[in-house]
């Protein structure tokens, strides 16, 4: 049922699927995040990062956004964020690693859901998720300021980033994701490492404010953001009021 998603055929080991659902749901309900090492395995990990890199060589990627750029100049912007990205769904010919990892997770998520407390992982019913966002940190000290994807109550309950950064050595090229967990000790943050074949899940909401540290090595990662049923639904519909009345002003006038 989820956008875009392949049927079940990624030959991913039933036992072995179950294993990391139960991770997935203990360490969500323990930290707010999940860590998962060695996802895809080698091979097919590097099969995706050179979609990666090729649609990175077609000049597909473009500075990214905010999701509230009001009154922002774009200067501004550069200096909250400054990766480049595109959106993919999986299912372009130049992208179907890319669309067989999105299946994998989707895997994972829907499976989780399924075996978590009266089907819900976390407090969440998940239906759907955004498609996924290609990101390059172009070095040069390109970073993300602390922020929290979904402040507002957008849909998105899941945030997962699968990262393809081989031999990534933080102490020279920098790029680490720093989590600053709500509720944990002042001092205390979750450190990320962006390596390769690393995947990682963390509620989207303010619970988990994160940033990403300049990078000065160019680095990629791609992302997914997976919707709680009822949120989604009540937020397009706060949409779809806005864009209503926005609309009838605009005509009146
Ligand atoms: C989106 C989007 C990513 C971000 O509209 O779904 O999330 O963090 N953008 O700006
Ligand atoms: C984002 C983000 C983190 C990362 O795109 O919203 O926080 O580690 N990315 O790439
Ligand atoms: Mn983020």
């Amino acid at each position: 049922a989820l956008a875009g998603a392949a049927p079940f055929q990624h030959n991913m080991d039933d036992d072995v699927i179950e294993d990391m659902c139960k991770n997935i749901i203990q360490d969500l309900s323990d930290y707010g995040l999940c860590v998962l090492d060695n996802f895809l395995g080698h091979e097919e990990g590097k099969t995706v990062f050179a979609e990666v890199l090729n649609i990175k060589d077609t000049g597909a990627l473009r500075d990214g956004q905010l999701v509230s750029t009001k009154g922002k100049a774009k200067e501004d912007l550069k200096t909250i964020r400054s990766d480049k990205i595109c959106w993919v769904h999986g299912k372009e010919p130049e992208c179907l690693h890319i669309g067989h990892l999105i299946g994998r997770v989707d895997t994972l998520i829907t499976r989780a859901n399924k075996m978590a407390n009266n089907g819900k992982l976390g407090q969440y019913n998940i239906n759907g998720r955004t498609k996924a966002m290609v990101a390059c940190y172009p070095g040069s000290g390109a970073h993300y300021v602390k922020h929290v994807d979904n402040p507002n109550r957008d849909g998105r309950c899941i945030t997962a980033i699968y990262y393809l950064n081989l031999n990534w050595n933080v102490h020279t090229c920098g790029g680490l994701l720093r989590i600053f967990p709500e509720g944990w000790r002042e001092d205390r943050v979750a450190d990320i490492e962006p390596i390769f074949d690393r995947l990682l899940f963390f509620w989207s909401d303010r619970r988990n404010p994160h940033e990403v540290q300049p990078a000065f090595d160019t680095r990629y990662a791609i992302t997914l953001w997976y919707f709680d049923a009822a949120e989604r639904e009540e937020a397009v519909r706060r949409y779809d009021k806005e864009r209503l009345m926005e609309k009838s002003s605009s005509s009146s006038t």
